[in-house]
């Protein structure tokens, strides 16, 4: 089947040289810790939407859900003629609840996981044949230049998911900053922010019933054992997910049953009974806290909408300079 013709693909994927630094470097430090991007190989990107769809992880269909109720509203705001860059698009579902309203000239997913990518925006762009696709396949962790893409846009941001969350609060201000440097002065980014609540519901949701989110957890040490000729021992590995009530975090840590040493890529790392290695956070905000780190990051909270129970936001935040 060949690609639509209003899709175009920018291939700026992290290669496997860079994958082999970060679990080198990430297996050096003490305490260990891997980063949450290198989750999302074509495996981690099936069981993280197999995620979404757990009766426990509430975050997904209650972001959806303002998507639809207050999508129209959010384009009123986005404007006309946008070129719309989604960060960590991911599926293609909360995008189509957002293009249902809002009629951007260009739409450009950035995701780290190359085949998901691809299908989600191949399936974006045989669906709205007059919208010119984008997609940008790269770390939007790191710093990023776009693709510059023909005719005058104005440009918006979307960034759903809490994946913000996935970052440590002074790292997640500098994310922020660098989407304002995407956008111009008076853009609008609209990004989803997971809200502190009841700690059995967030527990929940980090420790689905079914295993799912543990079989996503010990998927990075099979990544490893593919892509880096290592030797973990999956079953070694205990998923273990709890909140952080000082931080104000989800914590996800793969705990070593036993002590063992695992050979990665020609060097071995040494593993007592009990340790662990620390693959995520996902930090949740209060409302006026996630307002506060917009502000530092020289944002301007224009409106946030959030579902009755108050599970999940949905902030539109504005750049800088007042002008508008
Ligand atoms: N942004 C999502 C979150 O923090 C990512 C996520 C959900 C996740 N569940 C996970 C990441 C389980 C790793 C493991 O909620």
């Amino acid at each position: 089947m060949s690609a639509p013709a209003n899709l175009h693909f920018h291939d700026l994927q992290p290669t496997l040289a860079d994958f082999r630094a970060s679990v080198l470097a990430g297996l050096a430090r003490t305490p260990k810790r891997l980063p949450p991007k290198l989750f999302y190989d074509a495996r981690g990107s099936d069981l993280f939407d197999a995620i979404t769809t757990l009766p426990e992880y509430y975050p997904t269909r209650t972001e959806i859900g303002l998507l639809r109720r207050h999508g129209a509203e959010m384009a009123r705001l986005l404007g006309d003629d946008v070129l719309l860059i989604e960060l960590g698009s991911g599926s293609d579902v909360k995008i189509r609840v957002l293009l249902a309203a809002l009629r951007p000239r260009v739409y450009m997913p950035v995701d780290i996981s190359h085949t998901h990518l691809l299908n989600a925006a191949t399936a974006i762009a045989e669906a709205h044949p007059e919208l010119a696709v984008h997609a940008v396949c790269a770390d939007y962790a790191q710093p990023l230049i776009l693709p510059t893409v023909q005719g005058q846009h104005r440009r918006a941001a979307f960034f759903p998911g809490s994946s913000i969350g996935n970052f440590e609060p002074a790292q997640a201000a500098t994310l922020l900053r660098r989407i304002a440097d995407m956008l111009a002065p008076g853009g609008r980014l609209i990004v989803g922010v997971d809200l502190k609540k009841d700690t059995a519901l967030l527990q929940a949701a980090y420790n689905d019933r079914q295993g799912v989110t543990a079989a996503f957890n010990r998927n990075l040490l099979a990544r490893i054992n593919h892509e880096l000729d290592a030797d973990f021992d999956l079953a070694a590995f205990d998923h273990r997910a709890f909140y952080n009530p000082a931080l104000g975090r989800i914590e996800m840590h793969l705990v070593a049953s036993r002590a063992q040493r695992i050979r990665v890529n020609g060097r071995k790392y040494d593993f007592a009974a009990g340790e662990s290695i620390h693959t995520e956070n996902s930090y949740k905000y209060g409302i006026a806290e996630f307002q506060g780190l917009a502000a530092a990051a020289g944002y301007v909270a224009e409106r946030v909408w959030q579902d009755d129970a108050a599970l999940f936001s949905v902030h539109c935040l504005r750049t800088g300079s007042a002008c508008l």
